[in-house]
């Protein structure tokens, strides 16, 4: 129990947007599993965040599950970690209000997801979309995280998060809410099937981490690879690869990857043996986060226990962080 109380807290969240991805896995969630046994950590499924773009209540329903189970095939442990579900703890929105009167439009103005987003969405662009970022600050600050461990394209909203906590604190005099660290995932920031773009829901260029080999080699197959390699016998270079990329993530024998390095550079091999071949990897990267999924979906009355006994004690904790806001605002005492 003591041991308990001296460890630091991280909180991370995941868009029920649509299915999780290796870009989420690589660049988050492995991470999350990794630091269960050092830190408190609450992962938080954040549904209020997923419906600041149009989205439809039964579909997106059925997201916020298959994004728990994912999280808990991936291996985030109930044993260690708090498996929220944001909507389930009223809080985050009570406390994103009150932050949002500590953030100024020309900071929300100046984020990149907005703009990007915002284009995407460009018939009706919603004032939620626009304080996505002031959610994302409270979603951290209710349980005075200490760190975030997230992928590279979340560090524009994390600086700002700590720069309105900052705001919080001076205003009132007092220190309440900590500025958390973040914790980034060290170069993986990965690319899309299409090689344009990050990997993203939104952009239809991923692989789920769910996916039947089938269904990866259904998108593997026709990714586009070097585009000197336009014939078999044309050389090319891995650089200039994104199935590479996915190479370096996922191929673990050091033999494997000198084998398509090689076979590409002097045109020894094609694509579709490199493709083949990192086929057989990510299958066997991805083959028991299938298995676990299996089954936890074959037990939904587990799974939403999980959940539910998070959310008990989250509630509790973002309370604890409520009172002394309301206190220090000098709102309901
Ligand atoms: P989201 O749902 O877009 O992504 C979840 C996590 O996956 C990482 N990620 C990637 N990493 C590497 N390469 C990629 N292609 C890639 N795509 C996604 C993201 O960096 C993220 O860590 N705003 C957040 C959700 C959120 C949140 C929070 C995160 C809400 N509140 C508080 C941290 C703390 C988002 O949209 O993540």
């Amino acid at each position: 129990m003591a041991e308990q109380q001296n460890k630091k807290r991280i909180f991370s969240g995941i868009q029920p947007s649509g299915d999780i991805h290796l870009g989420n896995w690589l660049g988050a969630i492995k991470n999350w599993v990794a630091l269960q046994d050092a830190y408190i950590c609450v992962y938080c499924v954040v549904d209020y965040h997923a419906i600041t773009i149009p989205s439809q209540a039964a579909e997106l329903h059925t997201r916020i599950h298959n994004a728990c189970l994912d999280l808990l095939a991936c291996g985030i442990d109930p044993e260690k970690s708090k498996l929220v579900v944001q909507s389930h703890v009223p809080q985050h929105t009570e406390l994103a209000w009150i932050l949002a009167c500590f953030t100024s439009l020309g900071d929300l103005e100046r984020m990149t997801q907005f703009k990007d987003k915002a284009a995407q969405h460009a018939q009706y662009v919603s004032a939620g979309l626009f304080t996505y970022p002031i959610l994302q600050a409270a979603d951290i600050a209710i349980y005075r995280a200490d760190a975030i461990p997230v992928g590279e394209d979340q560090l524009q909203h994390l600086e700002l998060a700590r720069e309105i906590v900052r705001r919080f604190n001076n205003r009132v005099g007092r220190d309440i809410l900590p500025e958390a660290k973040d914790i980034v995932t060290k170069g993986a920031r990965v690319m899309g099937l299409d090689g344009a773009s990050k990997m993203s829901k939104s952009k239809n260029n991923y692989i789920g981490i769910t996916e039947e080999k089938d269904a990866i080699w259904a998108k593997l197959a026709p990714a586009k690879t070097d585009e000197r390699r336009k014939r078999k016998s044309d050389p090319g270079n891995p650089e200039d690869c994104t199935l590479w990329s996915y190479h370096t993530l996922f191929t673990e024998s050091e033999a494997d990857r000198d084998w398509v390095r090689a076979g590409c550079v002097s045109a020894g091999i094609g694509c579709v043996e490199c493709k083949r071949c990192l086929l057989e990897n990510i299958d066997r990267a991805l083959s028991p986060i299938r298995e676990r999924r299996r089954e936890y979906a074959a037990d939904p009355a587990r799974v939403e226990a999980i959940i539910r006994e998070a959310a008990a004690w989250c509630r509790d904790e973002a309370e604890i962080t409520m009172r002394d806001v309301r206190a220090a605002l000098g709102v309901r005492a």
